[in-house]
């Protein structure tokens, strides 16, 4: 069967290649699970791969499947496998436990360990191919009425548990009510977070630099959050205008901005980092200013990356929910299909040139 694979350690390499069709007797235990793709969401991860920033083959294999966002449908299952059958619309997670008491505990997403494996990205193949296979722990199903966002089902999932992260550790403050949000960035991340932070009621402004009108500030706007360019209001002024946010979920992929959001955050709140910055910069920041204002302020910093089996779920609940108070809503940021896997030159393109592309994505079957 095809797959797009890469050679890591080689920038732009790219390529189609011709894997093994994989079988359920693959898993052992009869617990597996095989599933056909449908769609594949790809993003920045992806195209730092394909730069050889990161990224790893698993080992013996001198080629890697990218692909980690995943949607598919069942087609055949093992003997010991229960409440998945063949039809099923299902997503997989991404990553794999590790032998840290996290990984034991089901808590690979937390993992104590330097090596963590993940398909499509680190030591195990992804699913930018035909079919895969995976043990039923790893199996997440999606609503059939949910078929349009399944491929959202892992970037939601990122979302979920960042936001949950901050709900949880902020139970340190025992009658915590957040009522201001700012969203840092409004890609795919920041505009599923902006959805479900007014799903859980607050008021959102999310940030990005593009001038309104254009796609970000109607979705957002769509989600009833104010967006805000910007090039027209820092969000140092922004905050001086409404009050400083009890949440910042930071997502644009810059450490300068992750630090500067430090400087506005509200008394008792919390800022949520999930931007994964592969460069090498240095910035100047108002250091005693910011760890006087942290500590009076009682600021809490959380950071967040991956999502297990049932952050998953969350994710997809999320969507579920946002489909149900934002009708259509979330559809818009599904913005550039691309029709199979022969199609991955322009994948990489879209992901590398295209600024207005939100969500590239790859449809493999129908
Ligand atoms: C993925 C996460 C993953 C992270 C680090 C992100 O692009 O969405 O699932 O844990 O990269 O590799
Ligand atoms: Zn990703």
């Amino acid at each position: 069967m095809k797959a797009i694979a890469v050679i890591p350690g080689r920038p732009n390499s790219v390529h189609l290649t011709e894997a093994p069709m994989p079988k359920v007797t693959d898993i052992p235990g009869g617990r597996g699970v095989l599933v056909k793709v449908l769609q594949v969401g790809v993003d920045a991860t992806d195209r730092e791969i394909n730069d050889a920033l990161y990224g790893n083959a698993p080992t013996g294999c001198d080629y890697l499947i990218i692909g980690h966002e995943s949607f598919g449908q069942v087609v055949e299952v093992g003997p010991n496998v229960k409440d998945i059958h063949p039809g099923d619309l299902v997503s997989c997670t991404v990553r794999r436990p590790g032998g840290s008491i996290y990984d034991q505990i089901g808590r690979n997403d937390i993992t104590s360990e330097e090596t963590y494996y993940e398909r499509g990205i680190n030591l195990r193949h992804g699913y930018l191919t035909e079919f895969f296979v995976d043990d039923c722990e790893y199996i997440v199903k999606v609503p059939t009425k949910l078929k349009h966002l399944g491929v959202l089902s892992e970037p939601a999932s990122v979302c979920a548990k960042a936001i949950e992260q901050a709900y949880l550790a902020q139970q340190r403050l025992q009658v915590w009510s957040p009522k201001r949000a700012f969203v840092l960035g409004a890609g795919q991340i920041g505009l599923l977070a902006t959805m479900m932070l007014r799903l859980r009621g607050l008021e959102v402004y999310t940030l990005a630099r593009g001038k309104a009108p254009n796609r970000k500030a109607n979705i957002t706007e769509a989600y009833d959050a104010t967006y805000v360019s910007t090039q027209e209001t820092s969000m140092h002024d922004l905050a001086a205008k409404v009050g400083k946010p009890d949440i910042i979920f930071e997502c644009t992929g810059s450490a300068k901005l992750a630090f500067q959001a430090m400087e506005v955050l509200g008394l008792n709140g919390a800022l949520i980092w999930t931007s994964i910055t592969g460069g090498n910069h240095e910035i100047t920041i108002p250091a005693d200013k910011i760890n006087l204002q942290w500590v009076l302020g009682n600021k809490l910093l959380v950071s967040s990356v991956n999502g297990n089996r049932r952050h998953f779920e969350l994710g997809i609940q999320a969507l579920a929910h946002g489909e149900l108070a934002y009708p259509g809503v979330t559809e818009q940021i599904l913005t550039h299909p691309l029709a199979g896997l022969d199609q991955y030159k322009e994948m990489m393109r879209l992901l590398v040139e295209d600024k207005d592309a939100l969500k590239v994505f790859v449809n493999v079957a129908s």
